[in-house]
């Protein structure tokens, strides 16, 4: 058995209220190296999963309830099968919405009980939902013995985000926690789902985020209305180009002809996703042949246009991508996930961290009044039993 002490806890916590021994689950969070807000425009990303998990523990009852215990919230809640329901802003959404896409799977869900606890920090932009889902999505899967792949048990998690938190997710959060690989970042392309593990080799460098602790409250309205305006460009584009299906397809020069003269913020918004989308592509070869100074400076040339063109970034992400910019030992750092909050990511000489962050935190809180939290991420394995 895994000895973890978050293993052992919803796992004797489990025992105590129901007995028995449950089945154990886990899921882990995810960092974005480049690639953001591209994974719903079809185009690529090259995210991982962190060392950090959400866990499950769940075991069948001989009824038709549905208990869940989520330890970090102290809080519980009962339905039954035939009753689940969203219920906007709740923890509840993430474990519900997905019972409820095997249901429509067509799948026989009995009664069970599940504990959920996590070390994925809720709301800084790591993706602590999608793990949720997924850590959810695999335990039920494991305990009824539905044989649903891997490869669909991504998109169950994601139309749960969908229908019960009502944000319009891409793929990309929980393709990174089901087919996270240690050691690796995961370059997926979202119009083919086709992915290759890329070595994610920082030599002396390492991977450091910065939690703003701004929790992201506009992201699921701001997020869904990015969407639309991604899908609004699109129209225009078609009107003279019928064979573009999304901003894949569709280039800065197409945009100055369909969209600036209609449109300026959408052409904004649109302009920002194509140079991405471009960005990434070499983003990933500057990693694999190692130039590290390339694929730093694209870094912060993404979180201009997230800030300026795309405006999902917030006063605090952008102070402290603008205190590292001139730091040697900072070869790059953006805003990291949908925005609004969260945490940097920053490219950062592993012998400089502790000086950066003694330095960045003071002034952080004078301009703020807020705390930073620091964390060095360290690429794990994606989904598994715990
Ligand atoms: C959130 C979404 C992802 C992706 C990012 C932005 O994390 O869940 O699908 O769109 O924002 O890159």
């Amino acid at each position: 058995m895994n000895s973890s002490p978050i293993v052992r806890k919803v796992s004797q916590v489990f025992s105590e209220q129901w007995g028995g021994t449950p089945l154990l689950a886990r899921s882990p969070g995810r960092i974005n190296i480049i690639g953001e807000h591209t994974d719903y425009n079809e185009g690529f990303v090259l995210p991982a999963a962190i060392d950090k998990s959400v866990y499950v523990a769940v075991g069948k009852r001989d009824d038709d309830r549905i208990e869940l215990r989520a330890l970090e919230f102290n809080d519980r809640y009962s339905t039954t099968v035939a009753e689940i329901a969203p219920r906007p802003g709740q923890w509840t959404n993430y474990i519900l919405g997905v019972v409820a896409q095997f249901q429509k799977r067509g799948v026989e869900i009995g009664g069970f009980n599940l504990v959920i606890d996590g070390e994925v920090p809720f709301g800084a932009g790591l993706s602590s939902s999608a793990a949720v889902e997924c850590a959810t999505a695999f335990a039920l899967n494991e305990l009824f013995g539905w044989n649903v792949p891997r490869e669909e048990l991504i998109y169950i998690a994601q139309k749960a985000e969908h229908e019960y938190a009502g944000v319009l997710c891409g793929i990309m959060d929980q393709f990174a926690s089901v087919f996270g690989k240690s050691g690796h970042v995961v370059r997926l392309d979202c119009r083919s789902m086709d992915y290759r593990y890329v070595p994610c080799d920082l030599g002396d460098y390492k991977l450091l985020l910065l939690n703003t602790n701004v929790k992201h409250s506009l992201s699921s309205s701001e997020y869904n209305v990015r969407r639309q305006q991604c899908e609004a460009g699109v129209s225009m584009v078609q009107e003279r180009y019928p064979d573009v299906k999304s901003l894949r397809d569709v280039t800065v020069p197409q945009l100055q002809e369909c969209v600036e003269p209609r449109d300026e913020l959408i052409f904004r918004r649109c302009k920002y996703v194509v140079e991405e989308s471009e960005r990434l592509l070499e983003a990933c070869a500057d990693l694999e042949r190692g130039d590290l100074v390339e694929l730093g400076m694209k870094l912060y040339r993404t979180h201009r246009g997230l800030s300026e063109e795309y405006e999902v970034s917030c006063t605090e992400l952008d102070f402290l991508v603008n205190s590292v910019r001139e730091n040697d030992a900072v070869l790059g750092a953006r805003m990291m996930g949908g925005g609004f909050g969260g945490c940097t990511l920053n490219i950062v000489r592993a012998d400089a961290i502790d000086a950066l962050v003694a330095e960045l935190a003071p002034a952080y809180h004078a301009a703020t009044g807020l705390e930073l939290t620091p964390i060095v991420v360290t690429i794990g394995d994606g989904t598994s039993l715990a």
